[in-house]
């Protein structure tokens, strides 16, 4: 994975079919996502239950981009080399998931994942201040985790202020929740590179009706490079 700040959008396949993961991941690939966000929610630290490793083992041969695994879980760390033999690009962990997310960094990085920290709406930019250098990508989270197809939370000062924060690290932002052609070009005007988008993404087509994944990708790309009219 090399590091680039060009606008990447990264499909959520929270809003797939859930019966058919391969077709949908490689259909959201064949029709220009750039990563495969794939969320992983435990009941007990978002009100929500997903996957857990065994089943982002199995998504991993349909990747042929950058699996991105988006950890809503806590505890987080028992799980990490789980994740690593899934085998998960990036993984992300919450900072409100424990006390010790400078542990965990450094426990993801040394089991040869690049290492995300998310943080809900609620939490400042300066939770991260002293992680910056242990980690590869932030992911602000523009909803409340839990589930897909919810309304955006503008955390554009939030944004504004990591970018300033990371200075020429190379760190990844990412926005994650509520990303749609109007709210895109948002972000990425004051910083953010990596765009979330289930809902947005997956409205409408199916794996018979793919084209219709494209559209969506491809005006969500416009927007968030500013050429939507
Ligand atoms: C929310 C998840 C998101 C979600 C985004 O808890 O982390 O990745 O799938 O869904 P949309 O784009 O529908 O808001
Ligand atoms: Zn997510």
């Amino acid at each position: 994975m090399s590091f680039d700040r060009s606008v990447k959008i990264a499909p959520s396949i929270l809003s797939a079919d859930f019966a058919n993961f391969g077709q949908e991941i490689q259909a959201i690939e064949a029709e220009g996502a750039d990563w495969v966000h794939v969320d992983v929610m435990d009941g007990h630290f978002v009100p929500n239950l997903t996957f857990g490793p065994a089943a982002v083992k199995a998504f991993r041969p349909h990747v042929k981009t950058v699996m991105d695994v988006h950890l809503m879980i806590a505890p987080v760390d028992p799980y990490i080399d789980a994740y690593a033999d899934a085998g998960a690009d990036v993984l992300t962990a919450h900072v409100e998931a424990g006390p010790h997310i400078h542990r965990t960094l450094q426990a993801i990085r040394a089991a040869g994942m690049k290492a995300g920290v998310a943080l809900n709406p609620g939490t400042p930019a300066e939770a991260v201040a002293h992680l910056l250098d242990l980690t590869d990508l932030i992911c602000v989270m523009t909803v409340n985790p839990g589930f897909g197809g919810q309304k955006f939370i503008d955390m554009t000062g939030k944004i504004a202020t990591l970018r300033q924060m990371i200075g020429d690290r190379p760190v990844h932002i990412e926005i994650d929740g509520g990303v749609d052609p109007s709210t895109a070009p948002l972000v990425t005007k004051v910083g953010a590179d990596v765009l979330v988008a289930g809902s947005a993404v997956f409205r409408g087509g199916s794996v018979d009706n793919p084209g219709v994944y494209g559209e969506n990708i491809r005006a969500i790309r416009a927007a968030a490079e500013g050429t939507w009219t």
